[in-house]
This record gives structure tokens, sequence and C-alpha cells, in this order.
């Protein structure tokens, strides 16, 4: 078992291969926090806790006289509410009486094998060699019979342990809860720095590094989607930790919608972090007997550096996140006609896209918006998914027949989420948008968002989508959505209970995730919210991949997918090589390029495949070919990044490493030039020392030592923009 309990010292261990996570049952019945970090033994931590009184940290009741236990600065594993934490609680709501006071002591645990169960949200499993145990606590508050349920799965061999919180309201009258975090994690101290992603449409996932300083750093979402603003990522790691060197501690939320995360240095110089469902709007009464649980959240704890954790997030992702059978199966390259066509197509123009495509091994074609309704520009239609047979005359499903004919697989875009005014729903069901009364509506891309927290609505996009898929032989979808949500008020619930809005939203989103993408495993789903407005784990439990931004840019795609890989594996970022120039920045960047930096991801393109002369085609040709060559080294091996393109304005490189090292790819773009250059080396990552490699484009065989050490070099006949891969092969040794 994983997971103990020591009734001598009252504390609670739980261990995984290379972590520990130590909690304790102080005397009065408080859950306090001892440890998290690097494996130790089954010690007694009691030296570290240091009661002293201190002004102005109030000592609760059941410590009588003594004036040195205090809430004030013990850490915590779950904070009491309105009872002397000062600090950023995981807990707020409101009592029947008025009182906003959750007290919550340890009233009874449970420790058992297998994982705890996340009801209507999607969560970690553990697959057959995992082993996985589970420990529940319990906090009861005497006086209003509410209780809190932490949930503890721990993920041995993978190094991770799962969170949950539950309220269960055990009392006699309701309760309103404004906050309830999935996880608080005390530290120590606060000699740490704060990792975090933060971005735009467009520009996603930046890569931001700050010293944790005294307050409260908060990065969130307040637009309904997880949001191309914030990531529901983040690291806490000290201060010398580096890609291969160091403590680092992961948090990543399995939740798409609002989200909080929070880092508190306190008076005492101590850490609080706290993660969760975002507290702004948010407030759902919980009647006797009823209960609310918050999303998982996924922490991981690694010493070996940023490396060593983005490799336990990624693993875990790809094995015990995804429910689609194509995470682990080679997914088709594939092309898209957004930036080929927009609104502007007919049959025959998408049919001779498709043709052109084969040429250049292309495998799967995808029909983007504009197939609907009057969709010939992005203000009307949406919620009309019935095909415009002006554009094509025998229907999806005859388009998709001519398609299969040319001997490629056949994709749709659809948005279901959202309604246009001018469409056809909205005049028949105004109530279904989100709005609140005597208001206009905010328009975001001139579009409204069905109300998903409404059971009716939900039922029929399950019914509407299930039949478009149905309808046809589709073989993937694309499942956008374009805007941030405003104007939150229901139709269907009591004042009281609009708080409640937003999470419905997201759980209604689930349930139509659960009704139409798990029925259909055959069909590939890719996530896209303008690109990657909602990258989150969440929706890779349901789609194997997401459209990872929709900045096409290969020199931005640079660091939108750096800053993707610290928590995402590679195999999860669908990427595209389009024209240039690039219709996002005007950039010019060689199609070899392009196509590098979509390799570091779900290779496909996204242009008008009838303006490539041969040489190009031949080009994407050989591209594809590589790809489907080297997919499993690229999609299930180590990820290693080798430069940080914030920092290196010259080279940004990253490594795919073969899980038993024999194989690794080397991929590098020249990001800068300047005149008479100088002679850059690349250190490579991940080899094994005694291992000899073979390197193409040099002659010989050199030890995986010499390659990490020294390095190889960068050809300096590279101009700016170009770029190069690079294969290593492990040689036999006689
Ligand atoms: C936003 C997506 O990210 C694009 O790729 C494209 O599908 C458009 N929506 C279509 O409206």
């Amino acid at each position: 078992m994983s997971i103990k309990y020591n009734a001598d010292t009252k504390t609670f261990i739980l261990q995984t291969d290379n972590s520990s996570y130590l909690m304790k049952i102080s005397r009065y019945k408080n859950l306090l926090h001892l440890y998290y970090g690097r494996r130790i033994k089954d010690e007694d931590l009691d030296y570290l806790i240091r009661l002293q009184d201190r002004g102005f940290s109030p000592n609760p009741n059941e410590a009588g006289n003594d004036r040195t236990f205090s809430l004030d600065f013990l850490q915590q594993e779950f904070s009491t509410s309105g009872k002397g934490d000062y600090r950023s609680p995981g807990i707020e709501l409101v009592n029947s009486d008025g009182s906003r006071i959750f007290s919550g002591k340890v009233s009874s645990y449970k420790i058992y094998k297998g994982k705890y169960c996340v009801k209507g949200m999607p969560s970690l499993r553990a697959v057959s060699k995992d082993k996985v145990d589970t420990l529940e606590i319990h906090l009861k508050d005497k006086v209003t019979g509410v209780e809190v349920i932490l949930g503890y799965s721990v993920f041995e061999e993978k190094d991770i342990i799962t969170r949950t919180a539950r309220l269960v309201n055990n009392g006699k009258a309701p309760v309103r809860l404004e906050r309830l975090m999935s996880a608080t994690v005390d530290y120590r101290d606060s000699d740490y720095d704060l990792i975090y992603f933060s971005g735009r449409h467009m520009m996603e996932r930046g890569f931001n590094r700050v010293a944790v300083e005294n307050g409260i750093h908060s990065i969130g979402s307040t637009r309904g989607t997880s949001s191309h603003q914030y990531n529901p990522f983040a690291i806490i790691c000290g201060k010398n930790t580096d890609e291969d060197r160091g403590d680092c501690y992961g948090y990543s939320l399995v939740y798409s919608g609002n989200f909080i995360f929070e880092a508190e240095k306190d008076q005492y110089g101590q850490l609080r972090v706290n993660m969760g469902i975002n507290p702004a709007g948010f407030s759902f009464v919980i009647d006797e007997e009823e209960e609310f649980q918050a999303p998982e959240l996924v922490l991981a704890f690694s010493d070996k550096g940023l490396t060593g954790l983005s490799h336990i997030y990624h693993d875990a992702f790809r094995e015990n996140l995804c429910r689609s059978p194509y995470s682990k199966k080679q997914r088709p390259v594939l092309i898209n006609s957004w930036e080929a066509a927009y609104f502007d197509f007919d049959e025959e123009r998408i049919l001779n896209i498709a043709k052109s495509s084969v040429d250049m091994g292309v495998e799967l074609f995808v029909l983007d918006d504009g197939w609907f309704g009057k969709r010939d520009s992005d203000d009307c239609s949406l919620g009309d998914w019935t095909v415009n047979r002006e554009k094509l005359p025998d229907g999806i499903s005859g388009l998709s027949e001519k398609i299969h004919a040319m001997g490629l697989e056949f994709g749709l875009w659809i948005e279901p989420e959202m309604v246009s005014e001018n469409s056809e729903l909205f005049r028949a069901h105004p109530e279904w948008c989100l709005r609140a009364p005597g208001r206009p509506v905010t328009r975001g891309r001139a579009q409204l968002v069905l109300d998903l927290s409404r059971e009716d609505v939900c039922e029929y996009l399950i019914e509407t989508i299930n039949s478009i898929v149905e309808d046809a032989r589709i073989e993937y979808v694309k499942w956008d959505m374009n805007r941030s949500i405003s104007d939150v008020w229901s139709g269907l619930f009591d004042k009281e209970n609009q708080g409640e809005t937003l999470h419905r939203y997201v759980l209604g989103l689930y349930h139509i995730m659960d009704e139409v993408i798990l029925k259909h495993p055959e069909i590939i789903f890719c996530g896209c919210s303008g690109g990657g407005g909602r990258y989150d784990p969440a929706m890779l439990y349901y789609q194997p991949q997401i459209w990872c931004s929709d900045n096409t840019d290969a020199i931005n795609r640079l660091k939108i997918q750096y800053g993707t890989s610290f928590a995402y594996p590679v195999n999860t970022m669908e990427s595209h090589v389009s024209v240039c120039p690039n219709h996002q920045t005007g950039r010019t960047v060689p199609l070899n390029t392009r196509g590098i930096v979509a390799m570091d991801g779900i290779l496909g393109y996204e242009l008008d495949a009838t303006k490539l002369n041969d040489e190009e085609k031949e080009e994407c040709r050989k591209q594809v070919e590589f790809f489907k060559k080297h997919y499993s080294l690229i999609s299930e091996g180590d990820y290693y990044r080798l430069t940080d393109p914030y920092s290196d304005r010259y080279v940004c490189a990253w490594q795919h490493v073969s899980k038993d090292k024999k194989k690794a790819l080397v991929s590098l773009v020249i990001t800068d030039k300047e005149g008479n250059d100088c002679q850059r080396y690349l250190k490579l990552k991940g080899l094994r020392s005694d291992t000899m490699y073979k390197v193409s484009g040099i002659k010989g065989k050199y030890s995986g030592a010499l390659l990490m050490s020294a390095g190889i070099p960068v050809s300096c006949e590279l101009r700016e923009y170009e770029s190069q891969s690079i294969v290593l092969k492990a040689v036999r040794e006689k």
C-alpha cells in the first residue's frame, strides 16, 4: 500500500516512488500538513511544528490557555474559514444563520485500493499496470454538520497524487458554498519561484517565471473557459531549479471552466498554494444531504528539474487521462480547409483542394467552418446545422463519399455551444442563450453562447451533433468554441442559484461530450477554442488532440509549443503547415521549417493544395513520410527542451528520445542570424551515456556521454528561419 496511517504519530503517509506526502492530526483534531517533497521514510516530523505565542494570531477555544497554538501560522491541509486562519482559504460558505464559518476537524478516514470517483467531470483513471491507492479524510464541522471530504489517490509509479474535495451537507439546512478549492498545499518556506503560462488569442501559453513575493500571486480565468489568457497549470520550484536539476511541484487542474491558482507568501514567509474553481461569480446552494465536488487536481513532484516534471505529466496524460482509443493510435495527417478557403468555397473548390492534397500524402480532409445554414461569414447561422445545398449540393454525406473515393478520410468542423442571432435556432429559442433579463446582449465574434446549464439545451445538442456525425461517413470532428462567456444568467434558475450557472455550463458540456464523443470512439475529436483557448486536461480526456493555436506562424509557434510542452505531451498538439506570407504575421519561413515545427505535434496542413507547385508538393510528401516514419518516437518518446526560446535568440531546439533510448530526433530552427556567425553547439539530452550513436549528417559514431556534454554543432550555413532534423540511432555493440 502506498498510503499508511501511523497511529502513534497520528500521521498519514502517502508514498510514490520518488515523493512523499505527510499530514498529521493535531491534538485538537485539525489536519496539519507536514511535508511534500523527495521520498522520505515514515518518520516523526513533529519537530518541524514550532508552536509560539504570536501577537494577533488567535487561539482556538479548545486550546484553552495555550496561546501557542494558532491556525494563523500552522501549515494546514485544508483551511478552516472564519476561525483564525487569515490566509487565502480552501473554503468559503454561508451557513443558514448567515455566519461564514467552517471549522473542519478530522472525524474519520478511509484507505482503499483503486481510485476515488469524480462524478460528472473528467479525471485520471488507473490503467492495469498502475498501483493506485486512495485516502479519504473527513473534516466535519460539528456545529453545522457540513463535512469536507478530502480525496487523495496515489499513483505510486507515476509520482502523481490526484486530489479532490467534496462538500457534503449533513446538516439540517442548506448552505451556500462560495469557494471550494480542489487542494491546498502549505509549504514551510517560500524560497520558490512560480512558473505559469499566460497569453492571448493567437499567442497562448507564454512562459513566465517570477519569484514568490509577499502577497498573493493569483492567476486564473473568469471567461467561462480555461482560456487563452492563463492555462490551468502552474509550477512551484526552487530558485535554482532548471530543466535538468532541482525540485519542482506541478499543479494541473482537470477542468475547462473558470479556475484560480493562488500562491500566497504569508507574514511568516510561508507559502500557501490553492487551486480550484474560481470563486469569482461562483456560488452553489447545497441542500441537506446534497454534495458538491471540486474538480480533480493532478499534483506531481520531481527533483529532476522541469524536464522530469514534464515527463511525469506527459506519461500520465498519455496513459491515464485520454479516453479516446486514438490517444494511443497513430493519427492521420490531415489537410484543413480554413486558411485555404475560409468561407469562400463550393463543392468543386473543396474537391479540387482535396484532390491536390492526395499527392502530398495526406490522409484526411477536414472541411472547416462555412458548410451550414447561410454561413458565408462569421456573423450568422451558428445553431443551424443543416448543410448549405448551394455550396454543397450533395450534402455532407455526398461530399464525404467523393472525398473517400479519392482515398482520403473525411472530417468536419462544428461549433455546437454557440448560436447566431441571425439563425433559425435563435428565432425559435431566444431563451436558450445566456443573457440577463432586461439587458442588451454582449456579442463575441457576433455570436451568443447557448445555456448549457439547461438540460433541454444539452439534450437538443446531443441529438443534433449525433445526427451530424452519424448521417455521413466522418472520421474526424473539430469541435470549436469561439468566444469568452459573458451575460451569465440562466432562465431556469432562481435568483439564489444564478451563481451555479457557469459550473453547470461546464458540467453540461461534459455531459454532451460523454454522450457524443465517448459514444463515438471511432471518430477523432479535435478540441479547439479559437485554437488554444480551452487547452486543458479535461478536454484531453475527451479529445486526443487540440488545435494548439490559431497562429500558424512557425516562428511564433516555437514559443507557443514550448510553453504548451511543460504540461502537455506532443501528441496532443495539433499543428499545421500553412502558406507564406503567413496569414497572421506576414512572415515568410521556408517550407522545411514549417514542416519541422508542425512535426513537434500532430502534423497537418492548412493551405490550398491546388496552389502548390510540384516541388512544394513533393517536399510536403517527404514531410508526411518522415513524420509517419518517426511517429512513435515523436508521440510516445520522452520530450526534451534543448533551448529556451525566451533567452536564446539564435536557435530553438528540442529533442524526442525513445523510451528505450535507442533512437532520438533533434529538431532545430535558426531564429536569428548574425554575419560571420559564432559556431554554436547543442548539448543533447536523455541519451544513454555509454551507448554509441550514429548521428545523421555527421560521420562516425559517438557516445551518449559525449553528445550530452560536448553536444553537436549547429551548422553555420543555416540561414535565418532555416531548420534541420537530426536523427540519432544507437549502434548495436558486438
Ligand atoms: C477558429 C478556429 O481556431 C479556426 O481554426 C477555424 O476553425 C475558425 N474558428 C472557423 O470559424
